[in-house]
């Protein structure tokens, strides 16, 4: 899609970024001359997706980082200057989602999607911001949902967390304007991951019926995310800040398949 290499130079980290949508954001960035911090919980995930950066020849660093504990936040942002020097682009992919009703939710399970989507996205932003900050630019990209706005029956949890993670883009995007630093979303509709399928389409029944929501009439690709993601951090979207942009293959207009 992109001819250029336009993130030559700069240094993307990418939150939950060893698996689905945060490992095809790494690897276009990568693409795109990106150095790319990959950083997730889980090592198995980075070690395999350091396998693929590294048959592309991408720069890359793995951490493991629990987004929940702000220590390991900080040391995410150290180890990234250490070993590039700075920190240009920063998404907030990392999720964590189940269905569960309302009623049956334990308060564990709640805050932990919250500390995960919520707390998390604040911790990252809030340290790779102040470096920001320092160097007077920086992009920031968060991965939200469209039932942010619309609620999320069966996802209460991640439903609020991303709605309060809209809310933290607009104002960061006007707090931050003034340092040169852009903060947007996207809201994916459903994509192709294992670890969103896992978690809620499980069933080919469950499949069928979202599929027959999308007016589209399929999910979405991890690449066409990334795709988007890319336009966000590049030049040509340098007037844009505080945007959520739905990518979700007309989904939110809430008509299904005509
Ligand atoms: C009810 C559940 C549950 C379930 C966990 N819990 N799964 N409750 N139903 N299916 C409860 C547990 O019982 C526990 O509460 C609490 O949640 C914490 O669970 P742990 O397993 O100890 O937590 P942890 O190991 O930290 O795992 C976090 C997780 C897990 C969120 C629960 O699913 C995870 O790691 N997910 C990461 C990957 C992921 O979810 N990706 C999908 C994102 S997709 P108690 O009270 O028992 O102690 C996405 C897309 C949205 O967000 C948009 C779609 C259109």
């Amino acid at each position: 899609m992109f001819s250029e290499k336009f993130l030559s130079g700069q240094t993307a980290i990418i939150t939950g970024g060893g698996t689905g949508i945060g490992l095809a954001i790494a690897l276009k960035f990568g693409e795109l001359g990106a150095n790319v911090v990959i950083a997730s919980r889980n090592q198995k995930h980075l070690d395999e997706a350091l396998k693929e950066l590294d048959a592309k020849k991408i720069p890359a660093l793995a951490v493991v980082t629990d987004v929940r504990d702000p220590e390991q936040v900080e040391a995410l942002m150290v180890k990234t200057e250490g070993k590039f020097g700075s920190i240009d682009i920063l998404v907030n992919n990392a999720a964590g989602n189940f269905t569960c009703l309302a009623e049956n939710l334990s308060v564990n399970g709640w805050n932990t999607v919250i500390n995960i989507v919520l707390n998390g996205t604040f911790y990252c932003s809030r340290a790779a911001g102040q470096r920001m900050i320092k160097q007077k630019r920086g992009k920031i990209l968060n991965i939200v949902a469209t039932y942010a706005w619309t609620g999320g029956p069966g996802t209460i949890h991640s439903a609020c967390a991303k709605a309060g993670v809209i809310t933290m883009t607009q104002t960061l995007a006007v707090e931050w304007a003034t340092h040169n630093i852009r903060v947007n979303a996207i809201a994916p509709g459903a994509t192709e991951t294992s670890g969103a399928g896992k978690q809620l389409w499980a069933s080919p029944e469950t499949r069928t019926k979202i599929e027959g929501s999308i007016p589209l009439g399929r999910f979405a690709s991890p690449e066409e995310i990334a795709n988007v993601a890319a336009f966000l951090v590049s030049d040509i979207a340098d007037y844009i800040t505080g945007e959520t942009l739905v990518v979700d293959g007309g989904s939110w207009l809430n008509k299904g398949k005509f």
